[in-house]
């Protein structure tokens, strides 16, 4: 019987690669070529299985160009790239890389929070810039994490995960606005207080954006959000770029509305906003929360027994739809 065959649309490690070619017949971009939609389409036709990152946008027109398409399985715990109505409209299944990343990102929200507030990659430049001449009481003075309000927006697993490093680490007052309220074992466990929106932004020393992306949640952060918070405040966010506006929130850091920011993610990445490379007061980083070399081996892995599961099997691990 001939095996299925499965696009995997960007380069993974090599292991991957080797278990995937036990079940099927596999094309791989493992020179890691950033395709044109009508390239992933192309090389998509045909295919019953993709294994995806957040780069791919699978559509509906990408789904109308390749009937043969069964399941894509996302190596990333968010898939806004994935218009999940479509595919289950056309019976393929999305699938994606949940709790493994979680505290690894978790840790990573955290270092950026600390390396924004207290201005550590901006203090390094100008070091390396040969411009540090003598010791002065305000050089590169930041904010306190320890004992300050921590302010997380979107309290799903790795929200939580920052608020109990908040919490339980660094002795900070936690506040959170989700959805939903947490229960209160969870609540009492993360040492969180559930607050609206408006109140989190106004009291917050430090606000942390960990909310799913969705139309809904665009621009969660735009001008009348940052006119709201301290102008000694420092915003984070490790969720996904549109999340923030990223020009109100360049003006902001610009005229010292807002202290500083942290930014694992852009609206448009891998292109960053002009102005956000112009100011100082920000932390750039390029999607790395996850990227510890054994959670992305496990996000792997976790996609990979998806498409086995599936596709072999007939039962994927981590469903997002019931197609
Ligand atoms: C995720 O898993 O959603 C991360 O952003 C990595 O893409």
């Amino acid at each position: 019987m001939s095996k299925p065959k499965i696009l995997v649309a960007r380069s993974v490690f090599p292991e991957t690669i080797a278990r995937l070619e036990a079940h099927f017949e596999v094309e791989s971009n493992q020179d890691d070529q950033t395709w044109s939609k009508p390239q992933l389409i192309q090389k998509l036709h045909g295919k019953q299985g993709a294994f995806t990152t957040g780069s791919e946008r699978i559509d509906a027109e990408v789904l109308a160009a390749c009937p043969e398409l069964k399941i894509c399985a996302n190596m990333a715990v968010g898939y806004n790239n994935f218009d999940v109505d479509e595919m289950t409209a056309r019976g393929v299944l999305a699938t994606n890389a949940p709790d493994v990343l979680t505290e690894t990102t978790a840790d990573f929200g955290f270092a950026l929070l600390m390396a924004t507030a207290r201005r550590i990659t901006e203090s390094e430049h100008f070091l390396r810039a040969g411009k540090w001449q003598k010791w002065s009481y305000d050089m590169f003075a930041g904010s306190d994490i320890h004992g300050a309000t921590l302010g997380i927006i979107g309290m799903g697993r790795i929200g939580q995960g920052i608020a109990r490093r908040g919490a339980h680490g660094f002795g900070m007052k936690v506040i959170y606005h989700n959805r939903s309220r947490l229960d209160a074992q969870l609540e009492a466990e993360c040492k969180a207080s559930y607050v609206g929106k408006e109140e989190l932004l106004k009291t917050a020393d430090h606000v942390v954006l960990v909310v799913p992306y969705s139309p809904a949640s665009h621009h969660t952060i735009g001008a009348a959000e940052l006119a709201l918070m301290k102008p000694t405040a420092t915003l984070v966010n490790i969720a996904r770029g549109g999340i923030v506006d990223d020009a109100a929130l360049a003006a902001a850091l610009r005229e010292k509305r807002l202290s500083a920011a942290g930014l694992d993610v852009f609206e448009g990445e891998p292109k960053v906003h002009p102005a956000l490379l112009e100011v100082p007061n920000v932390v750039l980083t390029p999607h790395i929360a996850s990227a510890t070399i054994p959670t992305r081996r496990a996000m792997a892995e976790l996609a990979a027994d998806n498409l086995v599961g599936f596709l072999v099997h007939g039962k994927p691990v981590t469903p997002l739809n019931p197609a």
